[in-house]
């Protein structure tokens, strides 16, 4: 370990570019300041506030658990923008610190239930059949993300918030634009329908409940007509891309892994674990901030109030500290604990939904295309190179044969 780590000093700040050879592996350069120093101070301009990185498993779970941390945007210096953040979106969940937070979370914690959860199962399992019997009359090859990663989720959002039959295909091609499939300035136009469709149907089922998670929020809460559209949209954004891109990028891990898709192909029974080894390995939510609202020790540093965290999350889930040869994917292992849905209370409101979708969908889609395999050479996939957005593939180019 160098003397670096005890005396304090800045270090340049990593780059967060992957290695193309191992697209599913943290940024080298980030691993490697892990290594040496599992919460380390970055290098900022003079008079900036103080921006640390944090890697060790550990530690990120410790932040995450301690409300001298703050969600809040506003308290987060950004590096690259080289100021504090704006406040987030009206609605937006993981932009808020307690009381304002426990506000919304109560409300919405009360909508995620077991009764609604396993609804959701059966729809799970019949839209994904639909969606695989489209991919076979189809042929091959085909898109994987267009065919089926992105479909799946957004009518799973369709069922979760209850928009009407008739206008999912009108929402699934806007969700296909904001999932990369237009120019900026399309995705920009799309993402401000939805939010606009989203606020507007909100508001109608003020008036004409119907069984769904949206109807419950604007009949059984004190939610503003602003705050109810907020909520929505931010529903919207939370459960879609994450999902559609652990669909993708799961199924580019396992083509890429011959050993584990046949695993998982040949026993179902598998699916479990191999959902939770998934989620850790690909960590697709890769990084979160925090600011820091009182002075803190943490490992032997010492945080100023007014300091930002900047917590990888990808380099923690394969600290070796915490998970034995951490850069193996091995859907047999015992991969709880990871901090894929984030820890404390913001952890993720919708995770039984999305193990749910994904137990469904890789099983299912591997047992009906058992000779599944990729169109492309595997450094050919385009992969998401914002290292703030949700990583994931842009498209999936795959070909199977014909049965
Ligand atoms: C594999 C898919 C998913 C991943 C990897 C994921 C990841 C995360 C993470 C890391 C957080 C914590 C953010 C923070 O600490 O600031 C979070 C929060 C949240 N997620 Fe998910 N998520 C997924 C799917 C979903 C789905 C399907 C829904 C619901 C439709 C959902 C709804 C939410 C909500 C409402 C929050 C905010 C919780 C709060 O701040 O109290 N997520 N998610």
């Amino acid at each position: 370990m160098s003397n670096t780590y005890y005396r304090d000093e800045p270090i340049v700040a990593p780059s967060f570019d992957r290695a193309p050879s191992c697209p599913f592996d943290p940024p080298p350069e980030v691993t490697a300041v892990r290594a040496e120093q599992p919460i380390a101070r970055l290098a900022t301009p003079a008079g900036a506030p103080g921006v640390w990185l944090v890697t060790g498993h550990a530690l990120i779970r410790q932040i995450l658990a301690d409300p001298r941390f703050s969600s809040r945007y506003e308290t987060q210096y950004h590096p690259l923008l080289g100021d504090r953040m704006p406040p987030a979106p009206v609605g937006d969940l993981t932009g808020m610190d307690a009381p304002e937070h426990t506000r919304f979370r109560r409300l919405l914690a009360g909508k995620f239930t077991v009764r609604r959860m396993n609804l959701l199962t059966e729809r799970v399992t019949e839209i994904t059949r639909e969606r695989l019997d489209a991919m076979e009359r189809q042929g091959p090859p085909a898109d994987l993300v267009e065919v089926f990663a992105q479909p799946v989720p957004a009518l799973m959002i369709c069922e979760l918030l209850g928009v009407p039959y008739e206008e999912r295909v009108r929402f699934q091609d806007q969700t296909r634009v904001l999932a990369d499939a237009g120019s900026p300035e399309e995705q920009y136009a799309a993402f401000v329908q939805l939010g606009d469709y989203l606020r507007e149907l909100a508001l109608a089922k003020r008036a004409r409940p119907t069984d769904d998670l949206l109807s419950d929020l604007a009949t059984g809460g004190d939610l503003s007509d602003e705050e109810l559209g907020g909520v929505a949209a931010f529903l919207l954004g939370a459960g879609l891309d994450t999902t559609a891109n652990m669909i993708a990028l799961g199924t580019f891990a396992l083509l890429r892994d011959p050993a584990q898709f046949a695993a998982l192909r040949d026993d179902p029974g598998l699916a479990d674990g191999a959902v939770e080894e998934l989620l850790r390995y690909l960590s697709i939510a890769t990084t979160g901030m925090r600011g820091v609202l009182a002075d803190v020790e943490l490992g032997d540093r010492r945080l100023q109030a007014g300091d930002t965290v900047i917590l990888a999350v990808n380099a923690a889930n394969r600290d070796p500290a915490k998970f034995p040869d951490p850069d193996t994917l091995d859907l047999r292992r015992q991969a709880g604990g990871h901090l894929a849905f984030g820890h404390g209370i913001h952890q993720c409101l919708g995770q039984q939904l999305a193990r749910v979708e994904l137990r469904v969908a890789l099983p299912a889609l591997l047992t009906r295309f058992p000779s599944l395999r990729l169109a492309v050479p595997p450094d050919e996939v385009p992969l998401r190179a914002d290292p703030t957005q949700i990583y994931g593939v842009l498209s999936l180019p795959v070909t199977w044969d014909r049965g």
